[in-house]
């Protein structure tokens, strides 16, 4: 796909979308994170720009450069991110939460960096940090607004895959997910990825499509396409 010839079918459209992995600070130089690339989110803000969308793109850590022609807001915690998506939803005809925030932060930060004292180790509390995309979806103003979520499981088959995410869609109230199956080596900062997605029907229940294979930037227009989907549909 080159920009030429993309169908500009997202043109009038505002995407916001979150990228990468949080950070979360025990002192000044130390911090939680993890092993997302931004990739995935990152291919979702591309696609949308090609096809014409104006796209907000709140970047967390990432390991990969974006797409030109895109506002960036750069962030380190969940927290930040959190802030970062509410502004940018707001107005926003679709809300893809590809980021990888921290589900926990330490529970102070300290200031100074933390010294050794003598060969004694060290406890570090972590509380919960809060749920983004709950709470992009209980923000939003306007009902068209789709907003779609992620999850990344450790599922032992396709059934226990779907399992998992049709509870996930239940607890996240999001109206498209994007399954897919995480082991040591898959997914994370790989070019291609195999997807489900699963969107809410009006019956309560939810519709499943997949899995696709493909790299993240052929996977993300197809979240795209069932993104406009659910839009059209509302
Ligand atoms: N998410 C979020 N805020 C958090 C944690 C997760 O917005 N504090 C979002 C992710 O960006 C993703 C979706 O929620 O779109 C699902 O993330 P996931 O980690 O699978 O779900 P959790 O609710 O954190 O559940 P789990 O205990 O399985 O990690
Ligand atoms: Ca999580």
């Amino acid at each position: 796909l080159v920009p030429a010839l993309a169908a500009q079918d997202l043109a009038g459209l505002t995407v916001a979308v979150s990228v990468g992995g949080t950070r979360e600070h025990l002192d000044p130089v130390r911090f939680l994170g993890n092993s997302s690339s931004g990739r995935m989110g990152w291919a979702v803000a591309r696609a949308a720009r090609l096809r014409g969308a104006s796209v907000r793109a709140v970047v967390a850590h990432t390991d990969v450069d974006g797409p030109s022609g895109i506002d960036v807001e750069r962030v380190g915690s969940t927290a930040e991110l959190g802030a970062a998506m509410t502004r940018a939803a707001k107005g926003a005809d679709v809300v893809v939460m590809a980021a990888a925030p921290a589900d926990f932060t330490p529970a102070s930060t300290s200031e100074v960096k933390i010294k050794k004292t003598g060969d004694a180790g060290t406890t570090v509390t972590l509380v919960q940090t809060p749920d983004v995309l709950h709470g992009l979806v209980e923000a939003r103003e306007d009902p068209r607004q789709v907003v779609v979520g992620f999850a990344a499981e450790t599922a032992v088959d396709q059934a226990e895959l779907v399992a998992l995410g049709r509870a996930k869609l239940v607890r996240k109230g999001c109206d498209l997910l994007v399954l897919n199956t995480v082991g040591l080596g898959l997914v994370f900062g790989r070019e291609d990825n195999e997807i489900t997605l699963l969107a809410r029907s009006d019956d309560g229940g939810a519709v499943v499509d997949g899995p696709h294979a493909g790299s993240k930037d052929v996977l993300a227009h197809r979240i795209l396409d069932g993104s406009v989907a659910v839009h059209r549909r509302g």
